[in-house]
């Protein structure tokens, strides 16, 4: 175990080599294998003993050996596990569920220089000046987000790139996807050693050609939001603009009822409710009336809702844990809206309110 002080005081982080302090964590060889002492270094930081520790892009495994080395829990896996305490899995659904991770520290490809595997999944291939790496970054911070608890702690290494004259601020960029759903701590610098450009010859052409080789990557750290009373009611302040704004254009108006653990949305024209919401703690659950296949769901949000839930009509339900899943849960909203004013029916029974107001 490290004592306190050798806990890093700074945003440099410099090892002076990859195992140091752990000489049995991951493999040195490894290409873009992740300094122990950086994994050593936000363990203790930003979890207790017996939390859990994620490694989506486990590589060589040296972020769950460091964890486990610290008494933590660890769950550590790969698109292609190159050890059998490394699961198989993809960084972009994590075979986790909600809630239950204290630290996320994710050590990913940040461009196509590296193929890890001849899998074509492999995040590896993408060159980080196409649009489609951060897309598919996104998709590995949601999955993040998902399985982080509140509070919990994401951390990201990722480098620049600066290739045949073309500089590309990857790690910039990467923040400012991030910054969507989580709150910025502190951005770190890790100094590199032992890269394969670190020599004579490359240090020559560095100055002969007036460019710079790359002395660092980025750690980002940032934190999941603790969820408030406040954080629903944005949730539910937002979903009511997006949805009130489509009322609008087709000349209706949207009348809401509020029940001590449901709001209930109706359209005036149609007088059908098309949308139940029920803030609960850490989510905020919807109920709407399309079965999930007719609704264009992009982000994948929408379940069949069980007929013991909700109030019996409708036929899809679906979660927010986030601010930044507000735009795909309010197009589906409305396209219950739409459902239901097509399909006019002249209302249904009204539930006792205790409030009424028209949005
Ligand atoms: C920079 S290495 C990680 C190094 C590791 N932290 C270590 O210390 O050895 C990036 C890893 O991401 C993995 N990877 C790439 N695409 C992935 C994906 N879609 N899902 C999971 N892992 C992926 C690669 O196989 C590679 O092992």
């Amino acid at each position: 175990m490290l004592g306190r002080t050798d806990l890093e005081a700074s945003t440099t982080w410099d090892f002076p080599s990859q195992s140091a302090g752990h000489p049995e964590a991951g493999d040195a060889s490894f290409n873009g294998v992740t300094p122990a002492g950086c994994a050593a270094n936000l363990v203790r930081r930003y979890t207790g003993p017996g939390e859990l520790v994620v490694d989506p892009m486990a590589g060589s495994g040296t972020i769950g050996d460091v964890a486990r080395a610290l008494g933590r829990r660890v769950v550590s896996f790969d698109l292609a596990p190159r050890r059998s305490d490394i699961f198989r899995a993809d960084a972009r659904s994590w075979p986790l569920s909600a809630q239950t991770a204290a630290l996320a520290v994710i050590d990913s490809p940040y461009s196509d220089n590296v193929v890890y595997s001849p899998d074509s999944r492999c995040l590896g291939r993408i060159s980080c000046r196409d649009a489609r790496f951060y897309e598919e970054m996104e998709k590995v911070a949601s999955e993040a987000y998902r399985v982080l608890r509140f509070g919990g702690i994401l951390a990201w290494i990722i480098a620049d790139e600066y290739r045949a004259g073309v500089s590309t601020p990857v790690g910039f960029r990467l923040l400012g996807f991030l910054e969507k759903r989580f709150e910025p701590i502190d951005t770190i610098v890790l100094v590199r050693h032992h890269d394969r450009s670190a020599s004579p010859m490359w240090e020559h052409r560095a100055r002969r050609f007036n460019f710079f080789l790359r002395g660092f990557k980025f750690l980002l750290l940032l934190r999941k939001p603790e969820w408030t009373g406040r954080t629903s009611r944005e949730i539910v302040a937002a979903l009511r603009e997006r949805v009130g704004i489509a009322a609008h254009r087709r000349q209706d108006r949207i009348v809401e009822r509020a029940g001590r653990h449901w709001i209930a949305w109706r359209s005036r024209q149609a007088d059908r409710v098309f949308a139940e919401i029920r803030p609960l703690r850490g989510r905020v659950q919807v109920f709407i009336l399309p079965r999930p296949r007719d609704l264009m769901d992009s982000a994948g949000l929408a379940r069949r809702a069980p007929r013991s839930q909700g109030w019996g009509w409708f036929r899809s339900r679906f979660e927010l844990t986030s601010m930044a899943q507000v735009e795909p849960a309010a197009r589906l909203i409305v396209q219950s809206y739409e459902h239901g004013v097509r399909k006019r029916n002249g209302g249904r029974a009204r539930s006792p309110a205790r409030n009424k107001q028209s949005l």
